[in-house]
């Protein structure tokens, strides 16, 4: 059977509600849900699939190199030992009316990172039905990553994760 690792921080709040939602949509398949503090090297080891889901909350606040940030130990652990070309899907909240010239921006950070950890990013999402003026994560027209706004449309986000969730299966050929 196919194996899912899905990783996110803050490991309390709308991203960790979304990925536990990710992770249902998933139905029988084996699945591995952690919060990135808590991870380390191994967890990496035989998945098909990983899917990695942040906020943004202000460029302060992600590209500090502070101690309290789990995101830097995150992708340190793969400075030794790379991934090979694992598929890596982003998901990634925000909020689109409070930050329409940042939304979701955090989305590009985690790709940037994952494919410098050798993952091969899957999971491109659509801007249509979304209302914002600007956003980091957005490459040929298209987010690099599945798009959430709890704050503003909530009522979209079981919609958009069942059909995302479609999508990076095909993809990834699990
Ligand atoms: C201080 C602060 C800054 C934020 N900055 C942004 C931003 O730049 N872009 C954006 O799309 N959302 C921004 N947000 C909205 C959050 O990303 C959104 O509320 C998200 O759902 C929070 O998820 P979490 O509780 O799991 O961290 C910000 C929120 C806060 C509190």
């Amino acid at each position: 059977m196919k194996k899912i690792g899905i990783f996110y921080w803050p490991a309390k709040g709308n991203v960790a509600t979304c990925a536990k939602k990710i992770e249902a949509a998933f139905g029988g398949s084996q699945t591995m849900l952690q919060s990135v503090d808590k991870t380390n090297r191994e967890n990496f080891e035989g998945l098909d699939l990983i899917i990695v889901g942040g906020s943004t909350s202000g460029a302060d606040a992600w590209q500090q190199a502070s101690g309290n940030n789990p995101w830097f130990d995150f992708y340190a652990i793969f400075e030794k030992k790379p991934l090979t070309g694992t598929p890596v899907a982003i998901f990634g909240l925000g909020d689109q009316i409070l930050y329409p010239d940042h939304f979701v921006d955090n989305m590009k950070l985690i790709k940037v990172e994952m494919e410098k950890a050798g993952g091969s990013i899957i999971g491109r999402w659509p801007t249509d039905g979304y209302d914002f003026t600007g956003s980091e994560a957005i490459e040929d027209d298209k987010f690099v990553g599945l798009a959430l706004d709890e704050d503003q449309q909530d009522d979209l986000t079981d919609q958009r994760i069942r059909t995302w969730v479609e999508q990076i299966k095909k993809e990834a050929s699990i």
